[in-house]
């Protein structure tokens, strides 16, 4: 059973180019063996990501992220059953928002993921996916 989850997070310390680097590195190795994909949104002091495949899987990488000291306050937003994958070729892509739009930061007020609905986030995620460009590990 194929199911597709996103949460949000903040970052816990600076978000640097290793620390990115080091967990999509990670990623793509496990990944690949439990055919996990998505997408990895980095925001200025946030993450969205998205991570769909087989549920038994999903939810076992998911214990581990929320569990990961690299970020906090983890919260699931949506979690749904889908018959295919939208990013089947993506392992985990990764999207740097804070150069493509800086209103995209926890310090403004118009921006709350945390108030947002699961709709609008989905929506917003496609938005950055559409307008970006994000990096396609495979
Ligand atoms: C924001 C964020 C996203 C992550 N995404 C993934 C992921 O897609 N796949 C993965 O295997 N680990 C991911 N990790 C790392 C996991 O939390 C964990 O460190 C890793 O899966 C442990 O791998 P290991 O058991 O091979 O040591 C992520 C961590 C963070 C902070």
């Amino acid at each position: 059973m194929l199911i597709r989850l996103l949460y949000i997070s903040r970052s816990v310390g600076p978000q640097t180019s290793t620390v990115t680097g080091s967990i999509l590195k990670t990623s793509l190795t496990n990944n690949r063996i439990n055919q996990i994909t998505g997408v990895l949104c980095q925001g200025v002091g946030f993450f969205i990501q998205v991570l769909e495949g087989e549920r038994n899987n999903v939810n076992e990488l998911f214990l581990k992220i929320a569990n990961d000291r690299r970020h906090k306050n983890v919260e699931l937003i949506s979690f749904e059953e889908v018959t295919l994958r939208k990013y089947p070729k993506w392992l985990m892509a990764h999207i740097d928002l804070s150069e493509m739009d800086p209103m995209v930061a926890l310090k403004h007020p118009e921006f709350d993921p945390y108030s947002a609905s699961g709709k609008f986030l989905n929506q917003q995620l496609e938005d950055w996916i559409l307008s970006g460009s994000p990096i396609n590990p495979a």
